[in-house]
């Protein structure tokens, strides 16, 4: 079955609410909001995120001219991996030193794996990294005025085209037309991110601070 234009992207949002819920109220992500978590910890996250972006990424490219929608929806989200280099780099942090968390190798494997048996479902992770550019924008403006260095060109790519991009990604997902077997795996692949983010937000910032 192939699902109707806009079904993807109801599914995926609609099958990731509770994993977004829970994202957002990890610690790491609450101190990001409130623009108090400290530049040495959000430094160290911004590394882990280049990994997982960069991952992703040399994927997307290494499969792209074999899957025609993987070149159809995804524009130029290598982008990311070049922003986040420069924020580090403001840090005088160096991306390719930086050395993965558990979480982080995790998710650079099941990368690799999907990659190979089912490429297209590198869709359901890149759905969760470029979703995320939307709550992103709300942290870049929590954090501006706290960094010492300017540090937030990943947070906000896009400035006020974000919502316009966004839709546009979700056209481009939506007119793609996967049956329902491929938006199964996509939406398997993107809970699995939801939960690797976490996992990565817990191994930075633990939920609760043992004495
Ligand atoms: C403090 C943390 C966060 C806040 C405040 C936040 C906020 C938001 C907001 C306002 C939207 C737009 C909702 C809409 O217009 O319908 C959004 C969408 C989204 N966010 Fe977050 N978010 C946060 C964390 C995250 C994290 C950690 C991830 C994953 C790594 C994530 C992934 C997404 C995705 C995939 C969407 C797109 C949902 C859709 O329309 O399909 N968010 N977020």
């Amino acid at each position: 079955m192939t699902y109707q234009s806009t079904r993807i992207m109801d599914l995926l949002k609609e099958a990731t609410a509770e994993p977004h819920r829970d994202a957002e109220r990890r610690r790491l992500q609450s101190e990001l909001v409130r623009g108090r978590l400290p530049a040495e910890t959000y430094a160290r996250w911004l590394g882990q995120m280049f990994l997982l972006h960069r991952a992703l990424w040399k994927e997307i490219e290494r499969r792209r001219a074999e899957h025609p929608p993987l070149d159809e929806i995804v524009r130029d989200e290598g982008l990311h991996v070049e922003n986040l280099r420069a924020d580090l780099a403001l840090f005088g942090i160096d991306g390719d030193e930086v050395a993965p968390l558990a979480s982080t190798q995790r998710a650079i494997r099941s990368i690799d794996l999907t990659s190979r048996a089912d490429p297209l479902s590198l869709l359901g992770y890149n759905y969760v990294l470029e979703g995320s550019m939307n709550g992103n924008r709300f942290i870049a403006r929590a954090l501006e005025n706290g960094l010492e260095v300017p540090a937030i060109t990943y947070l906000d790519p896009y400035g006020d085209e974000q919502r316009p991009v966004w839709q546009e990604y979700r056209e481009r997902m939506n007119a793609a037309g996967f049956d329902e077997a491929q938006g199964d795996r996509m939406v398997a692949g993107a809970k699995e991110m939801f939960r690797f983010v976490a996992e990565m937000s817990e191994e930075l910032l633990p939920e609760t601070v043992r004495a």
